[in-house]
């Protein structure tokens, strides 16, 4: 009796055991056909932020087909993001398509880009590419001078020797960069032997990648530095100039240069010229007082250095700004950085959203950069560029309001971090990365 209960006891122990490890077994072996079925995903959404094809035995796709197993889709995204090649190729295409007039990204890198990435990875407000004065290179320690050319004026603000040497000699770049804290404009000065020195002084406008070299070299060399207010809307608004033309705004900021009676006909200019230069010239004044020639200028910056001087007219601003005045004489003639935003009616007014304590006038690009980054439309347009990269296909923000419109709320809600924005925007269902199970 007694030894029957004790078998009996035991035989239960015995029983529990076997459970026990039963259920362990179980479990472990259902963890690994559960990842299995996202596997395919997970490869997926790790190729498509990396931006290259990675190998199946890759540790991470494992990791990645876990997370998603497990439904924590944004923690699989941000394991993605961890490749290098996230920075090095996909934040690096998108940001080289908007940092020249060619929109290219088979160009070599730049300041412009070293911005974009260090802002991605550090995970800093992107409004601040707007107009934060910061620049980034790379870390001395990292990157050696003896391997890539790093002199402040010869390599970095005068030439593209310091970002293209990172490049062609194959540099991990998001690993290697590191910001620093004062943009710079090259100032020369005469030694006593009447030798040419040039140092750096502190930059008076920085605005993040809107006075860096590639930006400036792009829409300020020549020209009438209203290229510069087009782009700025182009990229980081996404809007072209036609889109936010308006012809009903006033023309008084509109410059001498640009004829009232083209052909003879005023109302040539009033229904097309108008339309685009009133709100371009207007917002053009910010840029009165920047100009490139072989390196971003700053007028406020260079003033009295004898050399590398700068071309400034009585009032201190690009004579640029007022040539050809004799067109039409009684035009705008700019005097200082000022500029008034003309755009804020109408449809531009809904389209645009402008956000702030002045958003009708400013001075500077700092301040314009401020104004710009502000508005809801900067929100939807960084949306947009990160979705297009990472998607593959188009987010039209006319006709998919909705969506761009959820997209700026998430994107502010994320204190306008990309890195964040890519790994949001990667695994929503209308992304189409990652399968669509029942729910
Ligand atoms: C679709 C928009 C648009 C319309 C319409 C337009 N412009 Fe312009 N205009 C621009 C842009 C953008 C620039 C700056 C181009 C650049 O520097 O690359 C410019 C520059 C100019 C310049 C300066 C060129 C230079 O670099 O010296 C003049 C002059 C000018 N426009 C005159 C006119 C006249 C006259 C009309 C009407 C017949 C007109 N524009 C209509 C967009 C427009």
């Amino acid at each position: 009796m007694r030894h029957s209960l004790m078998a009996k006891s035991l035989a239960v122990i015995g029983l529990m055991s076997v459970l026990t490890s039963y259920a362990e077994f179980a479990h472990a072996q259902s963890a690994v056909p559960a990842a299995d079925l996202y596997i395919s995903d997970a490869k997926r959404l790790y190729e498509r932020l990396a931006g290259v094809k990675v190998p199946l035995d890759d540790v991470r796709i494992r990791e990645i087909a876990l997370s998603l197993s497990k439904g924590d889709n944004l923690e699989a995204a941000r394991r993605a993001t961890e490749h290098p090649s996230f920075l090095n190729l996909t934040v690096k295409q998108m940001a080289l398509k908007l940092s020249t007039r060619e929109e290219a990204i088979n160009v070599p890198f730049n300041d412009f880009a070293a911005s974009f990435l260090g802002v991605t990875r550090d995970r800093t407000d992107s409004r601040e590419l707007l107009f934060g004065n910061f620049f980034y290179i790379a870390d001395p320690a990292l990157a050696p001078a003896d391997k890539v050319r790093s002199n402040l004026v010869s390599d970095i603000l005068s030439s593209n020797n310091h970002y293209s040497d990172l490049e062609s000699k194959n540099y991990d770049l998001g690993a290697v960069l590191k910001r620093q804290p004062m943009q710079q404009i090259v100032y020369a000065t005469n030694d006593k032997d009447k030798m040419i020195v040039e140092a750096t002084v502190n930059s008076p406008d920085a605005a993040g990648v809107l006075t860096s070299r590639s930006f400036t070299s792009s829409h300020l060399s020549a020209g009438t530095n209203r290229r510069a207010v087009e782009y700025t809307f182009r990229e980081f608004l996404c809007l072209r100039i036609e889109d936010w033309a308006d012809t009903r705004a006033s023309d008084l900021r509109i410059g001498r240069d640009i004829d009232r009676f083209p052909g003879g006909d005023h109302n040539k200019f009033a229904t097309t010229c108008k339309g685009c230069h009133t709100g371009m010239d207007g917002f053009r004044g910010a840029f009165a007082k920047w100009d490139y020639t072989d390196m971003p200028k700053n007028i406020d910056a260079l003033k009295g250095s004898p050399n590398r001087g700068y071309n400034a007219d009585a009032n201190g601003v690009a004579p640029k700004l007022n040539q050809n005045g004799t067109v039409f004489p009684n035009g705008y003639v700019t005097i200082d950085n000022s500029f008034v935003n003309n755009s804020n009616m109408g449809t531009n007014s809904s389209v645009i959203e402008w956000r702030g304590d002045n958003i009708t006038k400013g001075n500077g690009v700092k301040e314009f950069g401020k104004l710009v980054s502000n508005t809801k439309r900067f929100s939807q347009c960084m949306s947009k560029r990160i979705f297009e990269s990472v998607c593959r296909k188009t987010l039209d923000l006319t006709s998919q309001t909705e969506l761009a419109k959820r997209y700026a709320e998430e994107f502010e809600k994320q204190n306008y971090r990309i890195k964040d924005m890519y790994e949001f925007i990667s695994v929503q269902p209308e992304c189409g990365l990652i399968s669509q199970r029942g729910t």
